[in-house]
């Protein structure tokens, strides 16, 4: 098995065993809303940003209990946003991982509830755990500063649609809606092993142009994408005329684009040599991928 699929299947095996204890109904009352959050997180994600965490902290020599309360916030936020992205006054989608968004499923008031409620108890999970105070501090800067970018970019998105961005503006629209997530991610798992401040520097280079690979693939994905695969509906960034890599590119540089991001993204690993290899891999499948 490549070891991309290692850190996913990693991810994929440990972080709804760990949602499940925040996803009983925190209040009795809430029987509809508790339904709503455990449909948008149990749903079978790729868990790409848990897996983010999980490989930062193991190549610096954390164990993966270290990591786990990071690995969960940064999921429980990506499955927030997904929540919200979907909703009619944003993408108005209505598939999401194969199956019906939230509010086809529950309504919308239900799936804009279960976001915000899913955002709160991301910052509950990292107050839970067997790191540092500190530690857990410096983590809760992180994931919130970055949810806070992931906002703002969806608003830069959702701004410029039937716009022709510029490239630096389109640039900037991915790096904080979809990048500052997975550079947290990054981040926290080298916060959980008490990482050395030039590991960071190299580390955040990786994951800033990772990042943008990953939102230029999905990019990439809308048009070419296998609805079957993606689990979401194919063309809706061409019908929401959203500003996208393919439409100001054209799609054989989008695609160039991505590659070229991965291959900087993975030579800035090379400061930590073997250590780093299912990181690597892991930039491989993402910038690979067909889902
Ligand atoms: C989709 O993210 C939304 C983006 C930020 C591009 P993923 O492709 O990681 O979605 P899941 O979690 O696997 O469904
Ligand atoms: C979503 O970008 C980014 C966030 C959810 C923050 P997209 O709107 O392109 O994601 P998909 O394609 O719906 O998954
Ligand atoms: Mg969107
Ligand atoms: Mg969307
Ligand atoms: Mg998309």
């Amino acid at each position: 098995m490549p070891e991309s699929h290692l850190l996913l299947t990693t991810a994929q095996t440990r972080i709804p065993a760990a949602l499940e204890r925040f996803l009983v109904a925190q209040n009795p009352a809430a029987e509809r809303l508790s339904a709503a959050m455990r449909y948008a997180v149990m749903n079978g994600g790729k868990r790409v940003r848990p897996a983010l965490v999980y490989g930062t902290a193991l190549a610096l020599g954390a164990t993966l209990e270290q990591a786990d309360p990071a690995a969960c916030a940064v999921e429980l936020i990506h499955c927030y946003s997904l929540v919200h992205d979907d909703l009619p006054c944003m993408d108005d989608d209505d598939l999401r991982r194969g199956q019906p968004t939230c509010h086809k499923a529950f309504d919308e008031a239900t799936a804009l509830l279960a976001g915000d409620t899913l955002q709160t108890l991301a910052f509950l999970a990292l107050s839970q755990g067997p790191l540092t105070p500190a530690q857990v501090t410096a983590q809760m800067r992180i994931l919130s500063t970055a949810s806070v970018d992931m906002a703002v970019g969806q608003a830069l998105d959702i701004e410029a649609e039937g716009k022709r961005l510029d490239l630096p503006a389109l640039e900037r629209v991915h790096r904080n809606k979809t990048g500052a997530l997975i550079r947290a991610s990054v981040q926290m798992g080298a916060i959980a092993a008490g990482a050395e401040p030039g590991a960071l520097a190299a580390l955040d280079i990786y994951a800033d142009r990772l990042g943008l690979a990953f939102q230029v693939h999905d990019d990439v994905l809308d048009v070419i994408g296998d609805p079957r695969k993606i689990g979401k509906r194919a063309g809706a960034d061409i019908a929401r005329e959203k500003s996208t890599y393919p439409a100001l590119l054209g799609l054989p540089a989008a695609q160039a684009l991505a590659i070229r991001l991965h291959d900087e993204a993975v030579a800035a690993l090379a400061p930590l040599g073997a250590a780093a290899a299912p990181l690597q891999a892991l930039a491989d499948f993402l910038v690979a991928r067909d889902h």
